[in-house]
């Protein structure tokens, strides 16, 4: 919990204590629950009322005034006064300082993580990047690695278990047409050099003779598409020599893959493919069919109904009883659900696929599946769309040219920096950077929103960039490392109350736990982008006005500690979102 919270939570102990009176108890708790953010679910009254009698035995250390009921409503009754005007502490400052550094020292990495929401330990799924072999990774797979991954770490953070699942498209129509395109145009030397390339220009050429041949009517009406479809069948009906070129492009792109998921420090628990699901198309449709939801229309395609608007059938299974993206989805979630029982899932997927989702949660629901009664919102994370991407290879994207890119300007900064004090593994160091920058630009909007991709923002040195963070973080481990004194726990922190941008430091320092929860609550990694960008900033005021070196020994102690927590925040934010804190640049 954090200190906000405490400081606060014991206050209404003792108000509560104190007005026995009160004639609804109840309401009050409702209120209270509500300002420290607990979720509503939790909000009973026995719970809430419980968790702060635990707390009052810490009251001691109180000395504000008990606040009354109107004034609770505004959450400036918290501590944060102090931005204003010191005088309007309701803790001692010294008093608080303190705890908040105590409580970051014991707890280091640890700092900041609990779920006090959720109470409980949960079996949380989170199913994120899942690109397709037969198509291009775009930028949409990029977010969803990127949304999916830290999410994963929010939970795991929280102590919940976590499965992070990757979801690869490697079955449908699109396959029998690259295969097609491979035997057309395709180079077994280049795939074998450069497999994504080869693959995206086969891809590239065999969609346009598709597009060529059927102008504005649908594909289906196209030759090549035909051939494609009639390619994709006998994959489907297991032909050998299909099967070889199907295992070929799908470890190849794998490969690939995996070299982009390690460089942007990514993993998975669970690998699983669409492919092994297309059998068991059957299986879904008997139990829908014991549901009585399956029907058929007058050409033989399988459908559930759907009642809701804007949203037409479900096909589930094609008239020649071939299986559909939908039917390998729902084949899945009941697989999954019987080997994990989750408590939650997330499908972290761009917004297009919106009515997929409803679809298949809809359905999962009428199937019995818990999680499905979840608004739809929960469940179907998505994000919005990334504009103006090119590097200086053209306008289509690969994401290693990003990383590569992003590497290669990184290095160019150093170069122009004279405090740059890294001699060995430069790449490496700035690989970390370049992979922060464009990390930290994906996560420092709502995740809804649009952004616009770009090179000069995600690289400014001097504010709210990846770049910034790292640097901001190597700056502050070599002032511990050459300022002079040696950190110790026992430091007055009486000495700092004059100190004020240190102390504007503390309370953020304080309210870590809660931008966390926050994040965690609302799956937005934003809050959480925005809380260090911040804290950044207030270091970097604090530590001009306030140093640490020349000033008398118990002073550069107290000041050291509030340094050495702000690295460790930092740190903790950093590997949060799956980065790495750089301790020199
Ligand atoms: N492979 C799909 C695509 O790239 C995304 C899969 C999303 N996840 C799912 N369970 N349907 O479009």
């Amino acid at each position: 919990m954090s200190y906000f919270k405490h400081v606060f939570a014991k206050k209404l102990t003792k108000y509560i204590l104190a007005n026995q009176e009160v004639p609804d108890v109840k309401h009050v708790v409702a209120q209270i629950a509500q300002l420290i953010r607990i979720q509503p679910v939790k909000k009973d009254a026995t719970r809430v009322s419980q968790y702060f009698l635990e707390l009052s035995s810490l009251s001691k250390c109180l000395n504000g005034k008990l606040p009354n009921l109107d004034q609770l409503q505004s959450e400036d009754n918290i501590p944060i006064k102090v931005y204003n005007d010191m005088v309007h502490w309701e803790v001692e400052p010294s008093k608080f300082t303190q705890k908040v550094l105590e409580e970051i020292r014991s707890n280091k990495e640890n700092y900041g993580y609990t779920d006090e929401a959720r109470g409980v330990r949960e079996c949380v799924c989170v199913e994120y990047s899942s690109p397709n072999v037969a198509k291009p990774f775009h930028m949409g797979h990029l977010r969803s690695t990127i949304i999916g991954n830290v999410l994963s770490n929010f939970y795991e953070a929280a102590g919940h278990d976590v499965k992070r699942i990757n979801w690869i498209g490697d079955w449908g129509t699109q396959f029998g047409l690259l295969s097609l395109g491979l035997m057309r145009f395709g180079d077994i030397n280049l795939l074998r050099q450069d497999p994504l390339l080869e693959l995206f220009n086969v891809y590239v050429k065999i969609n346009q003779a598709v597009k060529s041949e059927c102008g504005d009517s649908p594909e289906t009406t196209s030759q090549t598409h035909k051939e494609g479809v009639a390619l994709f069948t006998q994959l489907e009906e297991g032909d050998d020599h299909m099967r070889t070129v199907w295992k070929m492009v799908k470890e190849l792109s794998i490969n690939e893959l995996n070299k982009i998921y390690q460089r942007l420090g990514v993993h998975f628990t669970h690998t699983m493919a669409e492919s092994d699901y297309h059998g068991k198309t059957q299986l879904v449709l008997q139990l829908l069919d014991q549901a009585n939801l399956l029907q058929y229309d007058s050409k033989g395609v399988g459908y559930v109904k759907m009642d809701i608007q804007d949203i037409g059938q479900a096909s589930v299974v094609k008239s020649d009883g071939s299986s559909l993206y939908l039917t390998r989805d729902i084949a899945s979630a009941l697989e999954r659900q019987d080997q994990f029982s989750f408590d939650r899932v997330h499908y972290v997927v761009e917004q297009g696929q919106r009515a997929h989702f409803i679809k298949l949660v809809n359905i999962l629901k009428q199937l019995g599946v818990p999680w499905a009664s979840r608004p739809i919102g929960d469940i179907h994370v998505p994000f919005g769309r990334v504009k103006g991407m090119s590097t200086r290879q053209g306008n289509v994207v690969f994401l290693r040219d990003v990383l590569d890119e992003a590497r290669t300007r990184v290095l160019k900064l150093m170069e122009t920096k004279s405090t740059t004090r890294v001699t060995e593994d430069l790449e490496t160091t700035a690989d970390i950077i370049g992979v922060t920058s464009i990390v930290l630009q994906d996560l420092k909007l709502l995740r809804t929103k649009d952004y616009t991709f770009s090179w000069e923002v995600m690289l400014n040195l001097k504010s709210d960039s990846g770049v910034f963070v790292q640097y901001c973080h190597a700056r502050l481990c070599s002032m511990l490392a050459n300022c002079g004194v040696a950190l110790t726990e026992d430091v007055d922190t009486a000495l700092l109350v004059n100190d004020v941008a240190l102390l504007q430091v503390v309370l953020h320092l304080a309210s870590y736990p809660d931008v966390f929860e926050k994040s965690l609550i609302s799956l937005e990694p934003h809050h959480v982008v925005k809380y260090m960008f911040k804290l950044c900033h207030l270091v970097n005021v604090a530590y001009s006005l306030f140093p640490v070196k020349g000033q008398v020994t118990e002073l550069a102690q107290a000041r050291l500690k509030v340094f050495e927590c702000s690295r460790q925040v930092l740190a903790n934010s950093l590997t949060l979102l799956g980065l790495t804190p750089l301790r020199q640049i």
